[in-house]
C-alpha cells in the first residue's frame, strides 16, 4: 500500500537521487513527489534531473511529471524556467520529447519561440511532438480551452494533462462510432497527427473493450507503416489508463515488445503498460538484460509493479483493510 505523506518530501527526494537504490524505488519516489506537487517537490525533481547521469527512464519521467504539476502561477514559473534551460541543451530524444510535450500544458507565450530549434527536424519523434504541442496550444486558444466545443477538460475520465483533447462524442455522435475513430487513428494521409491523437483520446473516453481493441490496431505489423513510434508509445500509455477494459490488449502489446525492431520509446511504454495488466512476471524477465537501458529499467519497474499488485491482491484476499495506490 502506497500512502503519500506530504511531510516526506526530503525522504522521497533522497531516494530519487540515490543511484545505489533500485530503479523501481526511485520511480516510486518520483511519482510520490508528483502527487505531493508542492514547490519543494518541484525543486526536488529538478535537482534529481540534473544529478541523474544516465537513466533516461528517470529523466524523461521527471519531465513528464513536471508537465502534470501546473497547479499555480508559481508552480508554472518554476517549471517553465527549468524547461527554458533544458530545451537549449542536447538531451536524448525521449527526454526532450517529454519536455516539449509538457510545454503544451503550461501554455506560455514563449513556447513557439522555444520550439524553433526543432524546426529543421523533418521527421521523427521531436518533429511530431512539436507539431502536437503547437496544435494543442492553438486549439486551446481557438476553443477557449474546449469551451466552444462543449468540452470540459477537467471533467474527462482521466485527470492527466494530455497532448490532445478527445472529440466531443456526446455532442457529435459520428465520433461515438468506434470503426470511424479507428479509421481516423490509422489514416496518416487524410488526417493529421493531432486529429489522430484526438481519435485515440476519444476511444480512451469511450472506454470499452471494443475501443481498446481499436486502439491496438496501431500496433499490428500491417499498420506499422502508418503508425509512428510516437503514436505507438502514446497508444501504450493510453491503454494503461483503460483499467476495466484493457485485457484484450495484452497479446498485441506482447507481440510489440518482443519485436526487436520496435523503438526503445515504444518498448519502454509497452513494458510499463504490461506491468499494470499481466500477472505473470516471467513474460517480462527476458527484457531485464536488454542492451537498451531504458528497456531494461522499464522491465524492472514493470516487474516490480506486477509484484506490488500481487501483494495487494493477497492482502485483499486475506480481508485486509483494502490496498490503495495513489
Ligand atoms: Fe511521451
Ligand atoms: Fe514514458
Amino acid at each position: 500500500m502506497i500512502i503519500i505523506d506530504h511531510s516526506k518530501v526530503p525522504e522521497y527526494a533522497e531516494t530519487l537521487i540515490d543511484n545505489t537504490r533500485r530503479i523501481p524505488d526511485r520511480v516510486n519516489s518520483l511519482f510520490c513527489l508528483r502527487t505531493v506537487a508542492s514547490i519543494d517537490a518541484i525543486d526536488a525533481l529538478i535537482k534529481a534531473f540534473y544529478n541523474e547521469p544516465k537513466s533516461d527512464l528517470l529523466r524523461h519521467e521527471i519531465c513528464y511529471c513536471l508537465g502534470q504539476m501546473d497547479k499555480s502561477p508559481e508552480h508554472i514559473a518554476k517549471i517553465q524556467a527549468f524547461f527554458d534551460k533544458i530545451l537549449l541543451e542536447d538531451y536524448p530524444q525521449i527526454v526532450l520529447h517529454e519536455a516539449v510535450e509538457a510545454l503544451g500544458n503550461l501554455n506560455q507565450e514563449n513556447t513557439f519561440k522555444l520550439l524553433e530549434r526543432f524546426n529543421q527536424e523533418r521527421d521523427g519523434i521531436l518533429y511530431e511532438t512539436c507539431f502536437l504541442t503547437k496544435k494543442l496550444i492553438e486549439w486551446k486558444k481557438e476553443t477557449e480551452n474546449g469551451k466552444s466545443e462543449g468540452l470540459n477538460l477537467s471533467k474527462l475520465r482521466c485527470s492527466t494533462n494530455d497532448p490532445a483533447p478527445p472529440f466531443n462524442y456526446k455532442r457529435r455522435p459520428e465520433y461515438a462510432n468506434i470503426p470511424f475513430l479507428q479509421q481516423i487513428l490509422l489514416d496518416n494521409e487524410k488526417y493529421d497527427l493531432f486529429e489522430r491523437y484526438r481519435a485515440l483520446f476519444t476511444l480512451r473516453e469511450i472506454n470499452t473493450e471494443e475501443a481498446a481493441i481499436a486502439i491496438c490496431q496501431c500496433m499490428t505489423p500491417e499498420n506499422s507503416k502508418t503508425c509512428s513510434d510516437l503514436l505507438k508509445h502514446e497508444v501504450a500509455f493510453v491503454l494503461a489508463q483503460m483499467e476495466e477494459v484493457f485485457m484484450p490488449a495484452v497479446p498485441y502489446l506482447l507481440e510489440c515488445v518482443r519485436n526487436p525492431a520496435e523503438a526503445p520509446i515504444v518498448r519502454h511504454e509497452v513494458l510499463i503498460c504490461l506491468g499494470e495488466m499481466i500477472e505473470d512476471k516471467a513474460l517480462l524477465e527476458p527484457f531485464l538484460s536488454n542492451e537498451d537501458l531504458i528497456v531494461s529499467q522499464s522491465a524492472e519497474s514493470a516487474i516490480n509493479l506486477i509484484e506490488y499488485r500481487a501483494k495487494c491482491a493477497e492482502q485483499e484476499a486475506l480481508g485486509g483493510a483494502g490496498a490503495s495506490k495513489e
